[in-house]
């Protein structure tokens, strides 16, 4: 069976690079100095990075090496001193009971299967202090926007969800799902909303936006004909599909990520939401 850790590839490692501040942007209002935050599955770091000046002490896990020599690089190292990477399972955390007062998620749970998800989240509530924070942010399809939307698209974005094998709408809708699963694994959901990642920001970004999408599909192109999950010509119309997106001066790719901002339930709390802390302004 294949793993998330071998599914890993440059390409996604490269395209992951570019994002930092506008993903962590949701949960910072609910951050403060003498916090300690845990980034799990943090990649290669950017995101993880931008907690740094928010918080005390910021520590990215990741189960796949080099994701973290990544992280490492791009972050300099021990640049900040605040901030530290370690190779790690989000499943089995090699942490102590609340050792931190946040846990952030970032497109990592979409990618498990049910099970896993519990999994993980129990971790996250084992790690985390009492009244903890959690953030989860994640894909959901149906916020997609494209222009031009053509079938040749929709199949490209059908390649990647075969590839990771969600075959069920429950999965390609799990960003607007993620207070339900966070309510049911002990947390409170305090509060919600959505931002997109731009991948046609201006040409340069249309550019990058449909290179990596090509190199993303050759790159998975033979594994996907070698698992039945595709015909080799699929993946071809789903290449010339993106070449013929970046070829539209005013193309447009918003993804859509859902996020949501929980706090830790008592181990014998129920669903019911304890009284709330004062939310920061704006988050009400
Ligand atoms: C789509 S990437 C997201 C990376 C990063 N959070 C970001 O948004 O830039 C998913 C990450 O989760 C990691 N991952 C998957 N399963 C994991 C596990 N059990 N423990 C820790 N990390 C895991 C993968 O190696 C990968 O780096």
């Amino acid at each position: 069976m294949t793993t998330s850790t071998s599914r890993h590839n440059d390409v996604i490692v490269d395209f992951q690079s570019k994002r930092g501040e506008s993903s962590a942007a949701f949960f910072l209002p609910f951050l403060s100095p003498g916090m300690r935050l845990l980034d799990a599955g943090c990649g290669p770091g950017t995101i993880t990075a931008a907690f740094c000046g928010a918080v005390g002490q910021v520590v990215g896990i990741d189960i796949e090496p080099k994701a973290i020599t990544a992280a490492r690089q791009l972050t300099g190292d021990g640049a900040s001193a605040n901030l530290r990477f370690e190779v790690a399972d989000m499943m089995s955390l090699p942490f102590g009971p609340q050792e931190f007062d946040a846990v952030f998620f970032h497109a990592v749970l979409y990618h498990q299967p049910p099970e896993a998800i519990e999994r993980a989240l129990a971790e996250a509530r084992r790690v985390l202090k009492p009244d903890g924070l959690i953030a989860t942010r994640d894909a959901d399809v149906g916020g997609n926007i494209l222009y031009p939307d053509t079938a040749g698209l929709h199949l490209a974005l059908d390649l990647w969800q075969r590839w990771y094998e969600h075959s069920n709408a429950e999965a390609l809708q799990f960003g607007r799902r993620q207070g339900v699963v966070l309510r049911a694994n002990g947390f409170d959901p305090i509060w919600s909303g959505a931002s997109y990642v731009n991948h046609s920001a201006d040409a340069a970004a249309r550019r990058d936006t449909t290179r990596d999408a090509i190199a993303s599909l050759r790159g998975l192109s033979s594994g996907l004909v070698a698992k039945a999950l595709a015909e080799a010509a699929e993946v071809e119309t789903a290449i010339d599909a993106w070449r013929q997106w970046g070829e539209v001066p005013d193309s447009v790719y918003l993804r859509c990520r859902c996020e949501c901002v929980a706090r830790k339930l008592a181990a014998d709390s129920d669903v019911t939401p304890r009284p709330a802390r004062a939310l920061p302004r704006g988050c009400g």
